[in-house]
């Protein structure tokens, strides 16, 4: 059995990779704010276990306890690997940096960067000591690397979070039974996330009409297509502790 917890499963890219997860062999933990009943039938009719964790990840309290609730499920002796995917995100606040709500601001740090942290912390924690395959995969994006007028939040986070990524790695090195960590950049999604974006104004987010065009000419990936490429790495002999990569061009 191979277990994989991922965090906002529910809709848009986390349900595009439990998609492609859906084994009679593995046993998937969701951890989202609301569960995706089309999500469950398909599951089970594929001999596959959903489990879902009602969680709001801006809620950092709750983490500790869930991820305990997952691992309490979780036999080593009987499990030939532990995968986690720090999926969950958000966009919002978008627009230049005197004109963002603090609250909004306080929430997106702990969701976007605070929660994967913590959820990576319990993950490290619990599985020492097992000799099994254990792997985190964080959700990153281009804007990581790069600023855009209007994302601070998000760009910072993701930022943070690829760092985070290399600094745990680096520590697992050391480690006799280490886990591997990689953060991925996962191209333009066609996804509820998009849609804030086109929702926003110029003046919040200059470069918005380009992510209209994207979307009407139909060059945003599909949240399933998505979720193969990084269902694949997560499994294969690519996967490289502390890397960071960007699977955008990996579509064509
Ligand atoms: N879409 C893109 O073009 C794109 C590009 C690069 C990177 N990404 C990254 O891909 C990841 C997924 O984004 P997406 O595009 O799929 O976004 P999405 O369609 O908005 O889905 C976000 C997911 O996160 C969960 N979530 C949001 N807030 C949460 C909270 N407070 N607590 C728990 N779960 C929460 C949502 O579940 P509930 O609503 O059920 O809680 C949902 O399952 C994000 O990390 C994003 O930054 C996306």
């Amino acid at each position: 059995m191979k277990h994989f917890i991922i965090t906002g499963h529910s809709k848009g890219l986390g349900a595009g990779i439990v998609t492609q997860l859906m084994d009679e062999n593995y046993h998937i933990h969701g951890i989202s704010r609301t569960d995706n009943i089309d999500l469950q039938k398909l599951a089970k009719a594929k001999g596959c276990t959903i489990d879902f964790y009602s969680c709001d990840l801006g809620h950092t309290d709750e983490i500790e306890p869930v991820m305990q609730q997952i691992f309490a499920k979780i036999k080593p002796e009987e499990t030939e690997g532990v995968y986690l995917i720090n999926n969950a995100g958000l966009i919002k606040p978008i627009g230049p940096i005197e004109t963002l709500d603090p609250a909004e601001m306080d929430l997106h740090m702990r969701v976007n960067l605070l929660a994967p942290m913590l959820i990576i912390r319990e993950f490290i924690k619990a599985t020492t000591g097992w000799q099994i395959q254990k792997r985190v995969l964080n959700i990153s994006s281009g804007a990581a690397t790069n600023p855009y007028y209007g994302w601070s939040n998000y760009c910072t986070g993701k930022a943070g979070l690829d760092m985070f990524t290399r600094s745990c790695a680096t520590e697992q090195e050391k480690k006799q039974y280490p886990v591997e960590l990689m953060a991925v950049a996962p191209g333009i999604i066609d996804t509820g996330m998009q849609t804030t974006i086109r929702g926003t104004t110029e003046e919040q987010f200059i470069h918005r009409q380009k992510f209209v065009d994207l979307k009407e000419s139909g060059q945003l990936i599909a949240p399933n297509l998505a979720g193969k490429k990084i269902q694949e790495l997560l499994l294969s002999n690519d996967f490289t502790n502390g890397a960071i990569t960007d699977i955008r061009d990996q579509y064509n």
